[in-house]
């Protein structure tokens, strides 16, 4: 186990295409997975993709159930997902805030899809498929945005909704 450095915005790597996982249950994703979760848990995060420690696999993380950073948020369940594909439920979205532990200190107001459905897999391989809402869904998509190389800020719609965690108000 170990706690791994967590690249931050302007890493190109944060910028590229993760690739899907090919074998489950393997010592490696075992590894990895055991580097995600002390990584999380470290920096006291909601989420984890793994390109945020610099491997370009579509694996993430994410659960809460009491976090500071969220403290009004409800609780998710910890949860490894796996080659995630997500579909939409219906078009109505809603904003809210988000950080993340590649942006330290920052936040902003992120428009997200209240309800979807995910679908992957495990680290042993075992189907994952679940219709989530609100700050659930918020969470997976906001990881899975780092699969594609996408981090919250591009999703801001009003940059006066962006800046230092200690500074805004709201
Ligand atoms: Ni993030």
């Amino acid at each position: 186990m170990a706690i791994k450095a967590v690249l931050r915005m302007g890493d190109r790597r944060l910028l590229e295409t993760a690739a899907p996982v090919v074998a489950f249950d393997t010592v490696e994703l075992h590894e990895l997975l055991q580097d995600m979760r002390d990584t999380m848990a470290a920096l006291k995060g909601v989420g984890l993709a793994a390109p945020q420690i610099g491997v370009g696999l579509q694996v993430v993380i994410f659960g809460v159930d009491a976090n500071q950073r969220y403290p009004e948020a409800e609780s998710v369940p910890f949860t490894v997902l796996i080659n995630p594909v997500l579909t939409l439920l219906d078009e109505e979205q809603e904003a809210g805030w988000e950080g993340c532990l590649s942006i330290p200190g920052m936040r902003g107001l992120v428009p997200r899809h209240k309800r979807m459905r995910y679908e992957g897999f495990d680290q042993s391989g075992n189907r994952i498929d679940r219709s989530v809402s609100d700050f659930h869904a918020r969470v997976v998509q906001h990881e899975c945005d780092h699969l594609r190389g996408i981090l919250y800020p591009m999703r801001v719609k009003d940059m006066r909704q962006f800046g230092f965690a200690d500074v805004m108000d709201t």
